[in-house]
């Protein structure tokens, strides 16, 4: 019976020793340590033994099954540890890979260059106001001196909703806005859109931008306007760009000039950026009219000021030499990822 016992040990422990899953573990048991298994059944047999050696065939048996129990759960341990190693080496991350690339927003060419513009003239102690879209005849036009029967009031130019009602075609109409709610010292610009019936081409759009500008203040002269405006031009243009005034005429401004700048692609020589002009057109100025500042409750006898309107789209454009003004409102992603 010992020798059975033995046998019956050695052939547990082997299959163990080769059990390849949970399951054949699970079998071993049952053969062996179940209540039908064959270590269970031996210890059935011991009726036919002597009082004596029953108590002695007992332990063996004992042993026996504790040793084959264990081994079972050592086996048990043992697989379950390396599924885990496997299951770990599986879910391991390269972290080598290149990640997907996220995709985010970004500022609008025309933003970019707003906020520098804003910037530039902050730094020179100038506040940012905002203006209605939907302007008066009375802010847009009346008030900065453009008669009744001027032709920019014509409907081909303006975009009317209602009798007095129209579309700003303007920033200017927020200089008549600030003078009535500030007194001076005033520094003010207004960025914004502003809406004519244009005929859409490469260089024109029926909404453009413009940043309006405003200082009034005592003793204010056209120094101080040529000095804002070539700093304004050195700094977003860089400091060899040479700046020009040329006389012209705005209903609002007296005397008015036209500012232009040396083309910053070929310093003047005349390429495909400037038309071949060597120079781009980048505002209008002056200084506020009298009749303005008298609209607005201020004497022109104690104050004077100067006023300047810029073109952001053409500075947009020329900056990132963009060909066709229109890639400027149409909203391709394309277009715009390049920026
Ligand atoms: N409002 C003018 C325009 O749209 C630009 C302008 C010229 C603004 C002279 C001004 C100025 O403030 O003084 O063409």
């Amino acid at each position: 019976m010992k020798q059975q016992l033995e046998q019956i040990k050695t052939a547990a422990l082997e299959a163990i020793e080769n059990a390849q899953n949970s399951a054949d573990c699970e079998n071993v048991r049952v053969k062996y340590l179940g209540k039908k298994g064959e270590l269970t059944a031996i210890l059935k047999m011991m009726g036919g033994l002597s009082p004596e050696e029953r108590p002695i065939m007992g332990q063996l048996v004992n042993t026996a099954k504790a040793e084959v129990d264990a081994a079972l759960s050592k086996k048990v341990e043992q697989m379950q540890a390396e599924a885990e190693e496997l299951k770990l080496k599986q879910e391991t991350i390269d972290i080598t890979m290149p990640a997907k690339q996220d995709k985010t927003g970004k500022l609008h060419p025309l933003n970019t260059v707003l906020n520098d513009m804003i910037d530039i003239f902050q730094s020179m102690g100038f506040d940012v106001v905002d203006g209605p879209e939907v302007e008066t005849d009375h802010y847009n036009f009346e008030c900065l001196n453009v008669p009744a029967d001027h032709p920019a009031r014509d409907m081909q130019d303006t975009f009317y909703l209602a009798e007095n009602i129209l579309l700003r075609t303007q920033t200017s109409a927020a200089q008549i806005r600030t003078m009535e709610t500030r007194k001076p010292p005033i520094r003010v610009i207004c960025p914004g859109r502003v809406f004519r019936a244009d005929e859409v081409d490469a260089t024109h759009s029926p909404v453009f931008h413009q940043i309006e500008g405003l200082v009034v203040d005592k003793g204010v002269t056209m120094c101080d306007l040529k000095g804002v405006l070539e700093q304004f031009a050195h700094e977003i243009y860089g400091p060899e760009t040479k700046v020009k005034f040329r006389p012209s005429f705005f209903p609002f401004t007296e005397p008015s000039v036209e500012v232009d700048v040396s083309c910053s692609e070929c310093g003047g020589k005349g390429c495909r950026v400037c038309k071949g002009a060597g120079w781009i057109e980048i505002l209008g100025a002056g200084m506020v009219h009298p009749n303005v500042l008298r609209s607005c409750g201020i004497d022109p006898e104690e104050y004077s000021g100067f006023a300047f309107g810029i073109g952001l789209d053409r500075l947009t454009t020329t900056r990132y030499k963009i060909s066709d003004i229109r890639l400027l409102f149409e909203n391709d992603k394309r277009f715009l990822d390049q920026f």
